[in-house]
This record gives C-alpha cells, sequence and structure tokens, in this order.
C-alpha cells in the first residue's frame, strides 16, 4: 500500500465514522414527538366521562364557542390531555375538541379541575386528564359492550401504557335519562352497575368514582335521577351537587363560570376523599409515587 493510498483509507474510514456518529445522534435528536419529555412521567391519571356538561359547553352560544378561557381554566406543562389519537399532548380548552365528532365543545370542568388540584397539592406531580365524555349520550349507551363504554376503557388502558394510576373517573351524566320515567326510575342500577363494571375492567377494586349530581336535564325527571344518584351508597363513590350553579340561556348546560366552580368542587371533592359518605372507614390515603 502506497503513502497514498493509506490516506486515502484513512480519510474513507473516518468519515464512514463520522457518518455512523451522525446517524447515532440524529437518532437522539430526532423532532421529539409531542410532551416526549412528560410521556415516560408518572401521571396522576384522571378520567373524564358522561355528556355535554363534562363535555364542556361553557361559552357554547349558537354551536359556537367564544373562545374565552379564564385563569383558573389556563394549560400548564405538568397538565396533560390524552388526544383522540392516543398521544399525550399539553391540555387546552375545549378539552373535547377532538373526542365528541360534529359537537362544538367549549368549557367544561377538566381544565379547573386539574389547575385546582395542583394549587392544593403542589407535590402531585403531572396531572393526566383524558376526556371521553359525548353530548346527548344516555346511560345506556355508557354501559358495558357499547361503543362509549369499550372507547374510554381502551383510553383509560392506553393512558396507562407509559406510567400512572387512575386516580379517578369524573363522571357528569344523566341529562339525557330524565326525559321518560323509566329511564329516570332505572339510572341508580344502571349507575351501580357501570361502576362494578369499571372498577372489573380496569382491575381497580377501589377506583374513586367522583359523580356529579345533575343540575339539569333534557325532560322532566330531573329529581329522580337525582335521588337515584343520591342513593348510591358504594364505597369510594362521592357526589358533588351542582344544583343551583348558572346555567346558560338554554337552562341545561353550566356557564364558563358554572364550570370554573364545579372543578374546583370537583378538586374539593378529590382531594378531601369522602366526608359526606357514610363508608368513610374505605377511603384511601391518598398515595403519590414520590412522597409515599
Ligand atoms: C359527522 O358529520 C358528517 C357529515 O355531516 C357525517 O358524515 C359523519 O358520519 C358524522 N360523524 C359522526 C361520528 O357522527
Ligand atoms: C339511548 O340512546 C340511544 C341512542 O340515541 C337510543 O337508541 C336508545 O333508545 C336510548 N335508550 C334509552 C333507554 O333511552
Amino acid at each position: 500500500m502506497t503513502c497514498s493510498e493509506s490516506k486515502v483509507l484513512l480519510l474513507v474510514s473516518m468519515s464512514a465514522l463520522l457518518w455512523l456518529l451522525f446517524l447515532a445522534f440524529a437518532g437522539f435528536v430526532r423532532p421529539a414527538p409531542a410532551m416526549a419529555t412528560s410521556d415516560f412521567l408518572y401521571k396522576n391519571i384522571f378520567i373524564l366521562a358522561g355528556q355535554s356538561n363534562m363535555a364542556g359547553r361553557g361559552g357554547v352560544v349558537d354551536n359556537k364557542w367564544d373562545g374565552i378561557v379564564p385563569f383558573q381554566c389556563q394549560p400548564n406543562p405538568s397538565i396533560l390531555r390524552l388526544d383522540a389519537g392516543l398521544r399525550w399532548v399539553r391540555a387546552a380548552e375545549p378539552l373535547h375538541a377532538d373526542i365528541e365528532h360534529n359537537k362544538t365543545s367549549g368549557v367544561g370542568p377538566g381544565m379547573a379541575f386539574a389547575n385546582a388540584v395542583k394549587s392544593k397539592d403542589s407535590s402531585i406531580g403531572v396531572i393526566g386528564l383524558v376526556p371521553c365524555a359525548v353530548g346527548g349520550t344516555n346511560i345506556s349507551e355508557w354501559m358495558k359492550g357499547n361503543h362509549l363504554y369499550e372507547q374510554m376503557v381502551r383510553r383509560a388502558q392506553a393512558a396507562l401504557q407509559e406510567g400512572g394510576t387512575i386516580q379517578a373517573i369524573l363522571w357528569y351524566q344523566g341529562e339525557s335519562d330524565t326525559e321518560n320515567r323509566e329511564d329516570a326510575m332505572t339510572y341508580k342500577r344502571r349507575m351501580v352497575k357501570l361502576i362494578a363494571d369499571w372498577r372489573a375492567d380496569l382491575q381497580s377494586p377501589n377506583l374513586r368514582i367522583i359523580q356529579v349530581v345533575l343540575a339539569s336535564g333534557m325532560g322532566p325527571f330531573v329529581g329522580i335521577v337525582r335521588r337515584g344518584q343520591l342513593g348510591i351508597d358504594q364505597p369510594n363513590v362521592v357526589s358533588v351537587d351542582a344544583m343551583g350553579l348558572p346555567l346558560e340561556e338554554d337552562g341545561l348546560h353550566l356557564t364558563t363560570a358554572a364550570q370554573v366552580r364545579l372543578g374546583q368542587m370537583l378538586a374539593n371533592a378529590f382531594l378531601n376523599g369522602m366526608p359526606s359518605s357514610p363508608s368513610t372507614s374505605n377511603a384511601q390515603r391518598i398515595c403519590y409515587p414520590f412522597f409515599c
């Protein structure tokens, strides 16, 4: 091998090495998918399910959202949401925009809830919201075997993939079951079954359920559904009563201000356990990963 030949060889192998180094490095600095840094963080996961008042109609008039986001509902780098494509992204109003097809989502309780939990418990870490609510749905459509149930369980399982615990299901539904007496009368029985199925399928027998007791309805039997909700006597089921919160002109949907208030009430219910429940002895200490 001549001197110039070995120089060429050296040059070729050096550039090959550099190229390999470049490829290896490029592998690490590829454009990051949304929220890559938070993906593998432990998350306190909350499932948001139910119908329009959970999905959020605050600020929606004539199928248009006014775009007003109160400061209690502003995004925070450690509040994420699982989007319709099962990716964690930074949460922002309207939380259900890509979950509800062909409906106009506005402000719901989710962001106000997450911000209130964070402000009352700064040690909580990352909150992962899993929006699943769809407007106009009755409880039959949420029962096991039906699409909404399966979709919710699938999203809940996907949310757990990269670390975390489902801390609670926040449930606000029943307005559609106030239209006929029969549905209103069977609400409690259906809800008890739904809770049992969730807990079985999510393998979390003590999973906390925070249910909102109706403020309004689409029919005359709101009182019967409310009585059913308040009569559910199960461990780790907490009720938050929305009655009296301000409604939009439609008389059905909570206003943005009401949703902020509701989010704070849900946060208090979550952080305080179940003071009003007869089964307080079943209350578990809320345990956060880095502090217990
Ligand atoms: C949404 O609306 C479009 C057009 O009106 C319709 O084709 C589609 O099936 C609707 N999707 C759902 C999920 O209802
Ligand atoms: C619930 O809603 C579905 C879809 O709109 C409807 O087909 C069904 O009859 C309703 N069920 C009850 C019990 O109201």
